[in-house]
């Protein structure tokens, strides 16, 4: 049966267009976007949602004073409300606890636009990572797809991709070349092989299996 996918959102919402788009190709290989949900009310990502018909929830994490309340009130949309087997953080910048992590093991994934273990964790998000590598002056960075445990951008690896760091970049023209040459591509191939049942987690690992 085709999965439930449900991606989480707080911005721009280029890599929930990525899936979109992916989607619309096809490539979405037994997956379905079911929901977009937004921590903030006004995402343009929810724009993006709205034009794909696809139905958007605003859940403001203002509304919350800590993370466990917060989590508590998604997990309950995304069981009861929309009956997600996938959840996909695109761009999605609320810290969650344990409490979604245990509803969905193993099926919660993030993008990160560094090549993790570099540039990661509390603190380190959005533009920020980018600045980060600048000041680091690395020659190479890109971008992650994981699964998402308790700690912060620690889980299984699921996919990587890099992409080089040009003389003269500022922040803003590092972001888009990441996002272009590597979030753009990674997110939809591992939404897919989700999908398809094709992400095999042994330990830190995670095996990617051939097609049935
Ligand atoms: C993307 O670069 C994504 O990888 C990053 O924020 C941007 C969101 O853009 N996510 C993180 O830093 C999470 N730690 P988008 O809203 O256009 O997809």
């Amino acid at each position: 049966m085709s999965k439930r996918i449900a991606v989480l959102v707080s911005g721009g919402g280029t890599n929930l267009q990525a899936l979109i788009d992916a989607q619309g190709r096809g490539e979405l290989v037994n997956g379905r976007i079911s929901a977009v949900i937004s921590s903030t009310p006004d995402a343009f990502a929810l724009e993006r949602a709205k034009n794909a018909g696809i139905p958007g929830y605003v859940l403001p994490r203002r509304d919350f004073s800590d993370s466990r309340g917060y989590t508590a009130a998604l997990t309950r949309l995304l069981r009861e409300t929309v009956g997600a087997d996938l959840v996909v953080m695109a761009g999605f910048m609320t810290i969650l606890t344990e409490e979604l992590f245990q509803a969905y093991p193993n099926a919660v994934i993030n993008i990160h636009p560094s090549l993790i273990p570099s540039f990661c964790g509390v603190g380190c998000y959005g533009l920020h990572v980018h600045e980060k590598a600048l000041e680091y002056g690395v020659k190479i960075s890109g971008a992650t797809v994981h699964f998402v445990t308790e700690e912060c951008d620690a889980g299984p690896i699921i996919l990587q991709k890099a992409a080089e760091v040009l003389p003269g970049d500022t922040p803003e023209v590092l972001q888009r070349r990441i996002m272009e040459q590597c979030e753009w591509k990674l997110l939809p191939q591992a939404v897919s092989l989700f999908c398809q049942d094709r992400l095999k987690v042994e330990g830190r690992a995670v095996r990617i299996l051939d097609c049935l």
